[in-house]
């Protein structure tokens, strides 16, 4: 088992990409804090690892505010009594043109996807100083490495969480904290459902795509298991693109 006995917390695990990675987490033996805004699917998820034998707690969290990530990490101290990583993943994404975005779509859209890395990473760092290593892994984008037409705050934030990744990873190596972003391509799950639902937008990006399918939350599940794990300790501050090519192409 590559995170036996680790201590993980994730945020917006009560859908897709944090789900798949909740899961990925528990089979290799960790313990895992489910994080997210939402009660239904947060919970959801913890009886569905409890079934398979796992251990996991819920705690309603909004990551862009800093009460809701104290008591985020206060839950997994008191349950679990340490936190060996944490994966910032809740993001949410609205397609507007920039001329046509409101300034409140725009403060949403980089609270919840960037300013949450900044207070995640924080609130964990003081922790992992003191336990001597860490993993952080942020969820971040291809749309944070080129450019995506409708998505001006959201590459802005997946850009900005890139920079920070190798910002933090720069200045906490020395303490064995490990800082690392995975960017995921076009990925099946409710954040691309309407896309995906309509016909010539998943035509148009699955042919973007070189591999002859779209992602699966397991696949991105895979590239944090790595960067979670005792494997990536001299990885640090890179962007792991999971995209099926689309960004080398
Ligand atoms: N699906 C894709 O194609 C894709 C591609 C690249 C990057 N990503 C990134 O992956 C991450 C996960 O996305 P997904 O596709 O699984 O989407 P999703 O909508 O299925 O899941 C997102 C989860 O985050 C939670 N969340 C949203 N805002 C929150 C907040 N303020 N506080 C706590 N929880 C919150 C939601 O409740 C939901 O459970 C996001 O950061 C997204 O930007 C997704």
């Amino acid at each position: 088992m590559r995170l036996k006995n680790k201590i993980a917390i994730i945020t917006g695990a009560g859908s897709g990409i944090g789900r798949g990675i909740a899961s990925a987490f528990v089979k290799e033996g960790a313990k895992v804090v489910i994080a997210d805004w939402s009660e239904e699917g947060g919970k959801e998820m913890v009886e569905q690892i409890k079934k398979e034998g796992g251990e996991a707690v819920f705690v309603e969290t909004d990551v862009s505010k800093a009460a809701d990530i104290e008591q985020m990490v206060k839950t997994c101290l008191d349950k679990f009594g340490r936190v060996d990583i944490l994966v910032n993943n809740a993001g949410i994404y609205r397609a507007c043109n920039l001329h046509e975005m409101t300034e409140e779509d725009w403060d949403k859209i980089i609270d919840v996807n960037l300013k949450s890395v900044f207070l995640g990473s924080k609130r964990v760092i003081s922790e992992m100083l003191k336990q001597g290593k860490g993993k952080i892994v942020n969820i971040a984008s291809i749309a944070g490495l080129v450019g995506f037409a409708q998505s001006s705050a959201y590459c802005a934030s997946k850009g900005g969480m890139i920079a920070l990744t190798k910002e933090m990873a720069l200045e906490y190596a020395p303490q064995k904290i490990n800082v690392n972003s995975i960017a995921p391509g076009v990925i099946k799950t409710a954040m691309t459902k309407d896309m995906l639902d309509d016909l010539a937008t998943k035509q148009f990006l699955e042919s973007s795509t070189p591999y002859p399918r779209l992602g699966e939350p397991e696949d991105i599940a895979m590239a944090a298991v790595y960067l979670a794990s005792d494997e990536s300790d001299f990885v640090n501050g890179e962007v792991l693109v999971v995209d099926g090519g689309w960004v080398v192409k």
